[in-house]
């Protein structure tokens, strides 16, 4: 699928809170016509599908345009996983990508997420379970491990390739580092050069000259970006079209205060409740915050509008007057 000819090779990260409905639509905006992306959902339980009629839940939600979603499950038991991806499926997934990659205290505690980095063959079996369970695509979106391992990491994903996984998505940090410090690039190169499948990478790319410098250093096949995306999702728009130059930084502060206004009217459309809209926008500002010079005001607005009328309206107005946006941020400290 990585290689159909109309796919983008460029993929926005799954993001607890961040990549529902809402904002996939919101970056859609960007996707040249005749072109088409791999969209993720936020990560989804494969304990909790089993229970669920999918679409019911906010984080389940699809659209009636939507196409070429790859959800994402957390698991690592047979029967639930076996489940949810013939759920999965029959909602209409395109893919199925497995989380080895959350580094929580319940994630390493549970055995689930990067814990499942910490036992290979235990992480090929689920793999090959979940291949086994459904017609679709498995990848796995894994970290560099629970350590910096180098030779373990390269057996690791061996073991997942002949697992049966189409592609890997490498987020080059270690677990205890969860989004500090700087996603090593390296390792994507040298995983990519020890696999036959595709290798997307993934970690601080914040332009299309990050997305490009990523791709000539390492032989990728294809780049994830998540904050970035979610912050400045025309990066899509210029990725496509090779424009490898910053873009006015007001033309992008009133463009992310229009994605904003957009963001609300989706939420309301998802019939969310006013208290859980708001945090959803107040989560929003705050992972893409490192972009704004604007941040807190937004927040303070967001925080203080006591229903939706009034956040609209704060917002509409806040952005009447010229906000800039930073063309770097902070993702490489
Ligand atoms: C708010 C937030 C939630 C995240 N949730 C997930 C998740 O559910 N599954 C996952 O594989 N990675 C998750 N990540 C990690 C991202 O997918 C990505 O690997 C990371 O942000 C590095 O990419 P970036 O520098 O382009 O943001 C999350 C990141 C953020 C900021």
């Amino acid at each position: 699928m990585l290689s159909q000819r109309f796919m983008m090779d460029v993929y926005l990260a799954p993001m607890v809170g961040l990549t529902h409905l809402a904002l996939r639509k919101v970056v859609a905006q960007y996707v040249p016509e005749g072109q088409s992306m791999l969209w993720p959902t936020e990560m989804l339980s494969s304990w909790r599908i089993p229970k669920e009629v999918l679409g019911s839940s906010f984080e389940t939600l699809k659209g009636p345009e939507e196409t070429h979603i790859c959800p994402q499950i957390l698991g690592n038991e047979e029967e639930p996983i076996r489940i949810s991806v013939q759920k999965l499926e029959d909602w209409g997934a395109t893919a199925i990508d497995i989380n080895m990659g959350c580094p929580v205290t319940k994630a390493l505690r549970h055995n689930y997420g990067v814990a499942l980095m910490g036992d290979l063959d235990y992480a090929a079996r689920v793999v090959e379970v979940t291949v086994k369970s459904t017609k679709l695509p498995v990848s796995v979106k894994l970290r560099a491990g629970l350590q910096n391992d180098l030779e373990y990491l390269l057996r690791f994903v061996k073991a997942l390739e002949n697992a049966g996984a189409a592609w890997i998505t490498l987020h080059p940090r270690v677990a205890g580092l969860k989004r500090r410090g700087r996603a090593d690039w390296s390792q994507i190169q040298k995983v990519k050069a020890h696999l036959s499948i595709p290798v997307i990478g993934n970690g601080d790319v914040e332009s299309v000259g990050d997305y490009l410098r990523m791709k000539s250093e390492t032989g990728c096949d294809g780049v994830m970006i998540g904050r970035a995306l979610a912050a400045k999702p025309w990066l899509v728009e210029q990725i496509a079209r090779s424009e490898d130059l910053p873009r006015d930084p007001y033309w992008e502060g009133a463009e992310y205060g229009r994605n904003l206004m957009l963001l609300i009217q989706y939420l309301e459309e998802a019939d969310l409740s006013y208290e859980s809209l708001q945090k959803k926008l107040s989560f929003y500002v705050r992972m893409t915050h490192m972009w704004l010079d604007f941040g807190h005001q937004l927040n303070s607005i967001s925080t203080k509008s006591k229903n939706l009328e009034e956040l609209r309206e704060g917002v509409f107005k806040f952005f009447e007057s010229p906000q800039r946006m930073a063309v770097n941020s902070a993702l490489k400290g």
